[in-house]
């Protein structure tokens, strides 16, 4: 990634002989972003958590929490829904809130 904005940097200063007068010319390159945490990590398990709960807040805010037992996960999956409105579809709890356990369930 790093690399791909050198060369985009290298491509603007050198391409740019007629400083004077030249006109700046945007040229298209690739960069490729880290991909964060915008994405709850674990694959086809996450999925039902990524569709429902990214909307708002981070996957990290999420996973940053404590661990809990599976009663105060599905409060808390309740609460977005209740109190802040999120639009959880309710055939997907069962499977947040299976997520959450396995995550950052209380041992
Ligand atoms: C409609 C917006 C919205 C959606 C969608 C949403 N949340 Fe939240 N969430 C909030 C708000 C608002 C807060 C409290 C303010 C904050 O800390 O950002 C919060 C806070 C939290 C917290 C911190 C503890 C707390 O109760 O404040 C957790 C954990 C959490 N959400 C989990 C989830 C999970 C899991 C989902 C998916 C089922 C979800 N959220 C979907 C709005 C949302």
């Amino acid at each position: 990634m790093m690399l791909s904005r050198i060369l985009a940097i290298g491509l603007a200063l050198s391409s740019g002989s007629a400083w004077a007068q030249a006109v700046p010319q945007l040229k298209s390159v690739t960069v490729d972003l880290p991909a964060g945490d915008r994405q709850f990590p674990g694959g086809a398990a996450a999925d039902a958590i990524n569709n429902n709960c990214t909307a708002c807040h981070s996957p990290g805010m999420v996973l940053n929490q404590p661990n809990l037992p599976k009663a105060a996960w599905d409060a808390e999956v309740q609460k977005m829904i209740t109190a802040y409105k999120a639009p959880i579809d309710e055939a997907d709890v069962p499977a947040i809130v299976a997520y959450l356990v396995e995550a950052k369930g209380a041992k």
